[in-house]
C-alpha cells in the first residue's frame, strides 16, 4: 500500500512544549506514523519557553523570512527545524518571535488569535514551499481549525492541495478559541465570510473550533465514549447539534501511550525499575516518593497519587468535598502533582498543612515527579468531571497503580471495574459526579488494598493491558485511507 503524505499542525509537542496530553499525542503519534512509513510533517511554533539546550536547530532552506500578511498587518516568519528527541522524525518549527516569544505557551494578550492563525497558515505555506502535497492535513484542537477552512477559501487556488482531505481532531471541547467578531478581518476571509457560522457572527463572537467541525472533511475525538458524549447537551459545550449533525462523520479513536517513555521496566525516572513479573522495584518506589515528599515512610499504608492540571474539568470540586472527611477517617496518604487555578491550589495546600503526615502537595509541573508518582503510588485517581481520553490512567495500569476513575470519556474506555467473584477488572470505575459516589470508589479501593490476593490479580490485569501507539496510530491510517480519492 501506499505510504501517505501527513502534513500535523499542533500548538503543543512534547518534550519541546507541553501543558497537557496534546502535547503527548501529537509527538507519539507523528512519530509512530513516521515509524510506519509515511512521510509526516510536523510543525509547532517555535516559542522561547522551549528549551533548546539538547536539540540541534537549524534553518530550513527556503523557508527563511517568508512574508505573510495577515489582516492589515506585514511580517515574517522562518522555519527551522531539528529531530525530534526520542524519534527520528523530523519536526519543524515555526519562528515569529513577535508572536511566539511570550514566555509561556498560551497567553491572554490581544493577539491570541493571531498566533495561531499564523500556525495554521504557516502550515499551508510550509507544504508549498516544500511541494509537499498531503493526503491528510491533520489539525489538532482550536489552535489549528482554520486549516480546513483556509485550504477550501484562501489557497483554493492551490492545486497542490486538489487531493488533500482535512481531519480535526478534537482533544478537549471546552476550549474553543472563541473570540470577538472584531478580528474578521485578520481572518482574511474575503467574501468567504459567510462560511463562519452566521449566528455567532452575529452574536459578536467567532468560535475557531466551531469552524473546523463546521469544514473539516472528517472530526475525530479520542475515545469512542467522548465521540458519543459529546453529541449530547451534557458534554457538546454549544456544539453538540452540529456534531449531531456530522455523527457520520465523527469517530473516536482512544489515544495510545508511549511505553519508551512510560514503562516501569526501563523507566530511569525512578527509584528502582519494576514489572510484572518482578515487583521489589516498586516497593523501593513507594518508599522514594515518601521520602522525597518528606512524608513518613509506611511501606503498608496505601498512597493515593494525583498529577493533574488543576482545573474544573478534572473532578477537583468532587475531591474537595470528599478527601478531607476520608482522609479523618482511614488510613491512607495522598501525593498530589499539579498547578491551575488558585482555589484548587488553595484547597490543597490546605489539606496538606491540615494532614502533614498524610498529604503532600507539590505545586507546579515536574516530569520526573510525575514518573515517581506513576510508580511510587498504589492507586491512581482521577474522578474527571468530563475526559476526552485522559493518559494518566492509562500510565496508572502500566505501573501496577490501580486507578480510581470516573465512568466518562476515555476512563471509561480503558478502565474497567474489577468483580471481586472473578478477580477481573483493573479498577475502580463510578458513574455519577456526586460525593457519594467518589466516597464509595475510595472507600473500595482502600479496602481492596486489603484483599492481598485480590489486589495483586487486580495489578497484574492492569499491567498485562497494552494501549500500544501502534496499534492505535494504524486506525488513523485506516481512517485516512478511507478518505483517499
Ligand atoms: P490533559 O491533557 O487534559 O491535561 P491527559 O491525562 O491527557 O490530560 O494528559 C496530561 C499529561 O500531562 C500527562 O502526561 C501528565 O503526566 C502530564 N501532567 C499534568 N500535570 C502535570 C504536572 N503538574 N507535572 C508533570 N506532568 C503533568
Ligand atoms: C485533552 C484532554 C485529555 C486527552 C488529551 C490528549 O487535553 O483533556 O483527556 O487525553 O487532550 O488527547
Amino acid at each position: 500500500t501506499r505510504k501517505l503524505n501527513i502534513c500535523l499542525a499542533s500548538s503543543e509537542v512534547a518534550p519541546l512544549a507541553k501543558t497537557g496530553g496534546l502535547a503527548d499525542v501529537s509527538a507519539a503519534l507523528s512519530a509512530t506514523l513516521h515509524d510506519a512509513g509515511h512521510d509526516v510533517r510536523l510543525l509547532m511554533p517555535y516559542y522561547d519557553s522551549i528549551d533548546t539546550q539538547a536539540l540541534d536547530i537549524a534553518p530550513v532552506q527556503g523557508l527563511q523570512d517568508i512574508a505573510i500578511r495577515i489582516g492589515h498587518r506585514d511580517g515574517h516568519f522562518s522555519i527551522d527545524s531539528t529531530t525530534l528527541p526520542g524519534s527520528t522524525l523530523t519536526i519543524y518549527l515555526l519562528r515569529c518571535p513577535e508572536l511566539y516569544d511570550r514566555g509561556s505557551i498560551y497567553t491572554n494578550s490581544e493577539d491570541e488569535h493571531l498566533r495561531f492563525i499564523l500556525l495554521s497558515r504557516a502550515a499551508i505555506v510550509m507544504c508549498q514551499h516544500m511541494q509537499f502535497a498531503p493526503d491528510i492535513m491533520h489539525c489538532h484542537d482550536w489552535h489549528t481549525a482554520l486549516i480546513p477552512l483556509y485550504l477550501k477559501t484562501y489557497y483554493s487556488w492551490d492545486k497542490l492541495f486538489a487531493n488533500t482531505r482535512t481531519v480535526l481532531t478534537i482533544h478537549n471541547i471546552g476550549y474553543q478559541g472563541v473570540f470577538g467578531a472584531g478580528i474578521i478581518a485578520d481572518l482574511d476571509l474575503g467574501g468567504s465570510v459567510s462560511e463562519l457560522h452566521q449566528d455567532d457572527l452575529g452574536n459578536g463572537r467567532i468560535n475557531f473550533l466551531k469552524t473546523g467541525v463546521l469544514h473539516a472533511d472528517v472530526l475525530t475525538t479520542v475515545s469512542p465514549t467522548y465521540a458519543e458524549e459529546i453529541k449530547t447537551d451534557e458534554y457538546g459545550m454549544g456544539l453538540q447539534d452540529l456534531l449531531r449533525a456530522r455523527s457520520s462523520t465523527l469517530v473516536g479513536i482512544l489515544n495510545g501511550v508511549d511505553y519508551n517513555d512510560w514503562n516501569p521496566a526501563t523507566d530511569e525516572r525512578i527509584a528502582a525499575t519494576y514489572s510484572a513479573q518482578d515487583m521489589r522495584g516498586k516497593a523501593t518506589c513507594k518508599k522514594q516518593l515518601q521520602l522525597d515528599l518528606g512524608l513518613p515512610v509506611t511501606p503498608d499504608r496505601p498512597m493515593i497519587g494525583i498529577v493533574t492540571r488543576l482545573v474544573s474539568q478534572k473532578g477537583i470540586d468532587l475531591v474537595d468535598q470528599v478527601l478531607p472527611a476520608l482522609l479523618a477517617t482511614r488510613d491512607f496518604s495522598l501525593a498530589v502533582l499539579g498547578s491551575g487555578e488558585a482555589h484548587y491550589e488553595e484547597f490543597f495546600q490546605w489539606l496538606q498543612r491540615k494532614f502533614p503526615d498524610k498529604v503532600c502537595f507539590y505545586r507546579g509541573y515536574n516530569e520526573r515527579l510525575a514518573h515517581a508518582i506513576e510508580a511510587g503510588s498504589d492507586l491512581f485517581l482521577m474522578p474527571s468531571l468530563y475526559e476526552p481520553c485522559g493518559l494518566n490512567q492509562m500510565y496508572s495500569l502500566k505501573y501496577g497503580t490501580v486507578p480510581i476513575v470516573r465512568k466518562t470519556g476515555g476512563l471509561a474506555d480503558s478502565v474497567q471495574l474489577i468483580d471481586p467473584e472473578n478477580g477481573s477488572g483493573t479498577g475502580i470505575v463510578f458513574n455519577s459526579y456526586n460525593e457519594a459516589a467518589l466516597t464509595w470508589a475510595i472507600n473500595t479501593a482502600l479496602d481492596l488494598y486489603q484483599n492481598k490476593p485480590l489486589w495483586q490479580q487486580v495489578v497484574q490485569n492492569g499491567m498485562a493491558q497494552d494501549f500500544s501507539w501502534v496499534r492505535q496510530a494504524q486506525l488513523y491510517t485506516e481512517l485516512f485511507r478511507k478518505l483517499g480519492t
